[in-house]
């Protein structure tokens, strides 16, 4: 076993520069994660609990086990958007009555806790993890059903949520649905589609349609009680199971379904060591200006068990680390971009290592920082698309669970290579240092110079330099702020950007859920192109 020895100096001018613009990023971003936990604000929050009702987190927190962790996912989906940061959900992975369980939890604070496409991309994204890791979902109820400005956006795909609960208890995976307020028209079909239903006495509300709406069809005069209500349900229609005298009688009751699920999976390894090189250093880390390389072994040094990792070709291919390592006592293999370019050699090495990672049913961790596959003629020559092609055979085909961790660049199909979102990682978290697009900015903006100074040539015009400078100045500023973590967080295309030093326990914490599911190595691949 090998251990890592960091040679990271902390003392030098370069780590002190590197941590300081790290820990600006992260205030950044805890700001944002601030908006989320504000819900829809002081009015709305205040009018919520005059009402006795608990918030969306209250709720999780009680439905969880006591001191246990939560990981929230997506906290900051909708940044940047015209709705709310946070997609009016909380959502994340927690462990009720010692089963680890996905949960969803609609914010009625945040415009009634309605559903625009944020929330659905949120959403959709947690019942996902839930299925992939067969964890039991736990839909905790109250929402305005679709937000109904946007409901073109969200009618039609939004369907598939009443689909999958009913494919997630067709396939074993238990449904529970508490109510806790509003869960009208086809929001009505979370407790109608789920395994399990609890319902609040006087505080739920399911129906197709409300006292207007039924009155507006076919004339009757109702009530919202008997309608929908939780005494009507439990005792007429039979939609719930269980009728709870109020919220912390709901979330016990809830508690207690879990606990009969009769699931069962291995104990969670026990004693890990920690590492032995320091991850409070993670802040310090990665360079501010991401063009400078680092050694991701020095990432992998505090957050592998003890810092041992015994390196896969050391020697071979050294732009991308390979290599076992043990984290939070789970065994995984690690790849990790060095100096940023995957050449040939780094490709088939990587596409080598996931095939013996699947041979030995082991996860893999990837963590990003690459700017793409090299390009030029000695290497397109050499063959770096159909080696690229071997790489992204090998992540595409392996079976057994992905966790990425966007650590700084993620460009062009090196981040296809590297198991970026589209190609199904269990989790995929990012760093604030990370930055993902189809190219570099000054590359994006410069290819587009050069295509346009091409177009007015082959038409006879002249070509302006001045508007030329302009152009590559607006492109840049905006492919840069489209690659930040904050712009792709706010689209759900990563679970959540995170605090270096938290990367540890938030990958044990995958770790722990994937188990859930059985770790099986694939038997087959694509043809791998020679
Ligand atoms: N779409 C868009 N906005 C909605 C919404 C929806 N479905 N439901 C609520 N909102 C907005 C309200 O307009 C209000 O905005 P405002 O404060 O800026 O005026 C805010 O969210 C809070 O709603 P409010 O009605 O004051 O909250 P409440 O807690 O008293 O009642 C509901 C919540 C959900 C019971 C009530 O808003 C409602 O009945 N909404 C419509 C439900 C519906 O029929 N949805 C269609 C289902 S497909």
């Amino acid at each position: 076993m090998t251990v890592l020895r960091t040679r990271l100096d902390t003392a030098a001018p370069a780590f002190t520069a590197a941590r300081d613009a790290m820990l600006a990023k992260l205030a950044e971003i805890d700001a944002e994660h601030a908006k989320a936990l504000a819900g829809g604000g002081p009015h709305y929050v205040d009018r919520h609990r005059g009402r006795g009702k608990l918030l969306a987190r209250e709720r999780v927190e009680l439905l969880l086990d006591p001191d246990s962790p939560f990981l929230e996912l997506s906290p900051l989906a909708a940044w940047g958007s015209d709705y709310p940061v946070g997609a009016s959900v909380v959502t994340g992975v927690g462990v009720v009555a010692g089963t680890e369980c996905v949960v969803i939890a609609n914010d009625p604070t945040v415009r009634g806790g309605a559903s625009n496409p944020w929330t659905g991309r949120k959403t959709f994204r947690a019942m996902e993890i839930a299925e992939r890791n067969r964890l039991p979902l736990i839909n905790l109820v109250e929402s305005g059903g679709a937000d109904l400005p946007s409901q073109s956006e969200i009618f039609i795909p939004g369907g598939r949520l009443f689909r999958d609960l009913t494919r997630f208890s067709a396939a074993g995976i238990p449904t529970i649905a508490v109510v806790f307020g509003n869960s009208t028209a086809g929001g009505a079909y979370v407790p109608g589609m789920s395994d399990h239903v609890v319902m609040v006495r006087e505080r739920s509300k399911v129906f197709l349609g409300g006292p207007p709406l039924v009155k507006m069809a076919t004339g009757e005069e109702s009530d919202d009680e008997s309608l929908g209500g939780a005494e009507m349900h439990a005792r007429t229609s039979g939609l719930a199971d269980h009728l709870a005298a109020d919220e912390h009688d709901a979330l016990r009751t809830a508690r207690r379904i879990v606990a009969r699920l009769n699931r069962t999976r291995p104990d969670p390894p026990a004693d890990p060591d920690p590492p032995r090189c320091d991850p409070e250093d993670l802040v310090g880390v990665v360079p501010a200006d991401l063009k400078e390389p680092f050694d991701p072994r020095e990432v992998i040094a505090r957050i592998a068990d003890g810092s041992e990792f015994d390196e896969f070709k050391p020697s071979y291919g050294p732009s991308l680390v390979t290599g076992w390592a043990r984290l939070h006592g789970y065994p995984v293999g690690v790849l990790a971009n060095a100096q940023g370019v995957l050449f040939s050699a780094e490709s088939q090495k990587a596409a080598q290592f996931i095939q013996l990672a699947n041979r030995a049913d082991t996860p893999l961790i990837f963590l990003h920082n690459t700017t793409g596959y090299m390009v030029g003629r000695e290497y397109e020559q050499g063959g770096i698309i159909k080696h690229g092609a071997m790489m992204i055979n090998a992540v595409s085909n392996s079976t057994v669970p992905h966790l990425s961790v966007l650590v700084g660049a993620s460009y062009g199909a090196g981040h296809y290579g590297m198991c970026g979102r589209a190609y199904d990682p269990r989790f995929l978290f990012a760093w604030p240092s990370a930055k993902s697009a189809v190219m570099g900015p000054q590359q994006l903006a410069g290819v587009l110079s050069i295509v346009a100074r091409q177009s007015a040539a082959a038409k006879g015009r002249d070509y302006s330099e001045e508007q030329d400078a302009a152009m590559r100045e607006m492109v840049e500023n905006r492919i840069e702020a489209e690659s930040l973590p904050l712009f792709l967080s706010g689209r759900v295309y990563d679970d959540g950007v995170i605090d270096p030093r938290d990367t540890r326990t938030v990958l044990g914490m995958c770790l722990s859920a994937v188990h859930n599911a059985p770790v099986r190595g694939a038997d087959g691949f694509g043809v791998f192109r020679m």
